[in-house]
């Protein structure tokens, strides 16, 4: 697209260093509670590409905040180990940020103060004041820097809360359920947000999300995790699936309606498609190892 004098224009890309990669090997966490010991994640071998967005979904109580929690250095491993670009992750990283499903937003400070709080420490006052009027244009809340969480919307909070998020410009965001708070239009507005963030600011992005059609929606890889409570003997990392097709996505097209029968099916759930002899893609069982289109996807099964 290209801008003219009376139009805005893209936005400027900011200077900042490239995307980290994030490696994990033979990561494990269990947890001792009353009934003993809890194995939550077990043999995880991963490598978040620089820059790519790597959706996590599974079943509720699989693990996927405690990975996140892990690869944002909130918690230990167990077991195994986490680089983030080639150096070991020991404890929270200020290449990194995290967001949660809750804005957790200040509720005494303005949306402006509060996006100011994910500045580095030691920002001169003027670039600060710059980067958050930046960030606050980038989710669209210039309107309302002025503002305090309890006078806007769910919507807006998490818009602030994200550009929180960004303020450090950051090289690995990770994201627990960003969107699960908010109604499903606004939802859908805001992964738009999200993949207008990533191609503004480039990013290596793990989302976690329940929403299957938004993992297809926003990422490159879905990766299906799955419980060891139910399958106490296997490694937790159940499928990597490749997406196809450039961002952003058609959200009709029936090579990501086939991949969510896939990734559904992973999850225990019927989709109920009708048996239809005459379009075998339709009835690919989830455990053989390729998507329905495998010319324009792969399914790679990890066990
Ligand atoms: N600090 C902890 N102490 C004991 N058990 C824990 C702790 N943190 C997590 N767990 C347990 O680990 C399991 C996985 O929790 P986790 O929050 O990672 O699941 P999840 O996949 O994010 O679930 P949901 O989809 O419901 O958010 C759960 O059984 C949880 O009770
Ligand atoms: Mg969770």
């Amino acid at each position: 697209m290209t801008s003219t004098a009376t139009e805005p224009g893209p936005r400027p890309q900011r200077a900042r260093t490239a995307p980290e990669s994030v490696r994990l090997d033979g990561v494990a966490r269990s947890f001792d509670t009353p009934q003993g010991r809890q194995d939550v994640l077990r043999g995880v071998d991963l490598e978040l590409r620089s820059g790519e967005i790597l959706a996590v979904v599974g079943p509720s109580g699989c693990g996927k905040s405690t990975l996140l929690r892990l690869i944002a250095g909130l918690d230990r491993p167990s077991a195994g180990a986490l680089r983030i670009g080639g150096t070991a992750l020991a404890g929270t990283d200020e290449r990194t940020a995290v967001a949660f499903q809750e804005p957790r937003l200040l509720p005494w400070r303005t949306l402006e103060k509060n996006v100011a709080l994910g500045l580095p420490r030691g920002t001169p006052a003027a670039e600060g004041r710059a980067r958050v009027r930046e960030l606050l244009r980038l989710v669209g809340l210039e309107h309302a820097a002025g503002q305090r969480p309890r006078e806007v919307s769910g919507g807006m909070a998490q818009r602030a809360s994200l550009a929180r998020a960004l303020a450090r410009s950051p090289q690995v965001l990770l994201l627990d359920e960003p969107f699960g708070a908010l109604d499903a239009l606004t939802r859908l507005r805001m992964q738009d947000l999200l993949l207008e963030i990533h191609a503004a600011e480039p990013t290596t992005v793990l989302v976690v999300t329940h929403d299957v059609e938004e993992a297809l929606y926003l990422a490159d890889r879905v990766l299906l995790l799955r419980s060891l409570r139910e399958d106490p003997a296997s490694p937790s990392l159940d499928r990597i699936v490749e997406v196809p097709g450039a961002r952003p996505r058609d959200r009709a097209d029936h090579a990501l309606a086939d991949l969510r029968v896939d990734l559904l099916a992973g999850l225990g759930v019927d989709a109920h498609r009708p048996a239809a002899p005459s379009s075998p893609a339709s009835i690919t069982p989830a455990s053989t190892t390729t998507a329905s289109t495998p010319t324009a996807s792969t399914t790679e099964h990890l066990s």
